[in-house]
């Protein structure tokens, strides 16, 4: 389908209300000048109802053939679990429609083969939709890194450490052949990131995949190596295990991340009384956390994304280390300086001392939107594109495999940085 240039705006349908489905609700209400979100499907009523409930013009399906067939939908934003997104994606094409795929992209690299071919075949852009390598801070730093001013890339460090073992989770997210996981889940986060500031185009991966809480079968921890072919070379870790978590360097995390609210979970979970579908029930559409981050999300506008959970801190004050959430904390090193994360900017440390940058941008942390808007609207290139996903995914299977073999394992589909990516971005002095 072609959007007409005229409109100005997406039609979007979300396949998939759950909690990753809420990036397009959220941005629907943001963005309203470029999305119109007019069709939803889910296969469970109660999330029908309550999306019907909050926007009352959408049609809503429980089926996707039904909504791929919808013909005032131009674009579906697939968060269905895991293990339907190659189905999805190719359902979406062979209708016509294009298509933003919510990380991981599948769960093998012949799907991801099967969803670039079907979506170039009919014609349809693919966009590999929200990590955290969208937000502006690691944007940033590909741009000093491309400048040169502190000379070649040489080595990126990368260090998770969250509770996403503890959080809410469905019986499919608990089961590794669908893709759950933290290697699966959030390994996209990490790997996005170091393929973007690294430029694309990774050689190999060493890494080693650990399981170690009875209470969930699935990986929660992973340490991987990356060589590029230019010789540098990335580290990234995530343990989702939850006893430190990097809020406890940052100031102490409240809520749910709290160290009180985790042990109090994992008692649960052991003791067997953790109702978990009920937790996981209020992080989706209509339900208590939801509704609050909802409201907030209305009046905040698109955000510039990952600069983290800090605490406040006076202009200058360097002390702690970011957390960025889920992809954690990040140090880049080059041949004359080392880059971080800080509160408001990217410290850059270098022959003259820390200075700190910002980037003027007028893509948001959004920018799987902006992209697909573009794409459609203005015939743009997709920089996050069905071959680029590929290409994560890529790592990550070889991440598995690497475990298993304890070999170092050789990548092959691995596309550089689009040329054009990030155009509009300028690194300012803060
Ligand atoms: N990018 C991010 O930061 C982020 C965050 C959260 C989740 N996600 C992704 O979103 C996806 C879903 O995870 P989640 O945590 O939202 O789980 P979830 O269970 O909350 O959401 C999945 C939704 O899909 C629905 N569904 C299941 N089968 C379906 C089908 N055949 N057709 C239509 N709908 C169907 C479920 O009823 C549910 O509402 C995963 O791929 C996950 O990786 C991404």
């Amino acid at each position: 389908m072609v959007v007409g240039k005229a409109t100005r705006r997406i039609n979007i349908g979300v396949i998939g209300i759950g909690v990753g489905g809420l990036e397009i609700i959220r941005s629907a209400v943001q963005q309203p000048e470029t999305i119109n979100l007019t069709a939803g499907c889910d296969v469970v009523p109660l999330t029908r109802e309550r999306f019907q409930e909050r926007f009352p013009d959408a049609k809503v399906y429980s089926s996707v053939d039904e909504i791929c067939k919808d013909p005032n939908v131009d674009a579906v934003y697939i968060a269905s679990p895991n293990r339907f997104h190659a189905e999805h994606t190719i359902t979406a094409a062979r209708n016509g429609k294009h298509v933003l795929i919510e990380k991981p992209m599948a769960i093998s690299l012949k799907e991801t083969e099967q969803m670039v071919d079907e979506c170039e075949r009919a014609g349809v852009k693919l966009v590999c939709a929200h990590t955290a390598s969208f937000g502006l801070p690691y944007r940033i730093m590909r741009k000093v890194i491309q400048s040169g001013e502190i000379g070649q890339l040489k080595a990126i460090t990368l260090l998770a450490y969250t509770d996403w073992m503890l959080r809410p989770r469905t019986p499919d997210e608990l089961d590794f052949a669908q893709g759950g996981g933290v290697p699966f889940r959030q390994g996209p986060h990490q790997i996005d990131t170091v393929r973007l500031l690294g430029g694309g185009m990774i050689k190999n991966v060493w890494a080693k995949v650990g399981r170690w809480m009875p209470e969930r079968a699935i990986p929660g921890y992973y340490t991987a190596h990356f060589e590029f072919e230019d010789g540098a070379v990335a580290t990234a870790t995530h343990n989702g295990y939850g006893y430190f978590t990097l809020g406890d360097i940052n100031g102490p995390a409240a809520g749910r991340s709290s160290i009180e609210s985790i042990v109090e979970v994992r008692k649960q979970m052991r003791a067997g009384t953790r109702d978990e579908a009920a937790d996981k029930q209020e992080l989706r559409i209509g339900g208590a956390i939801e509704v609050k981050q909802f409201e907030a999300a209305k009046t905040a506008g698109p955000g510039r994304g990952n600069f983290g959970r800090q605490i406040e801190r006076e202009p200058g004050d360097r002390t702690g280390l970011s957390d960025t959430g889920d992809p954690g904390t990040i140090i880049v090193s080059c041949e004359r300086g080392d880059m971080r994360i800080g509160p408001r900017g990217v410290f850059i440390y270098d022959d003259e001392g820390v200075r700190e940058v910002t980037g003027e941008s007028a893509v948001n942390a959004r920018g799987e939107i902006h992209e697909m808007y573009e794409a459609v609207v203005n015939d743009k290139p997709v920089y996050h594109s069905g071959r680029w996903g590929m290409g994560t995914a890529e790592a990550i299977f070889a991440m598995v495999e690497s475990s298993e073999t304890g070999k170092v394992v050789e990548l092959t589909h691995q596309i550089p940085v689009h040329p054009d990516y990030d155009a509009d971005l300028t690194v300012v002095d803060l």
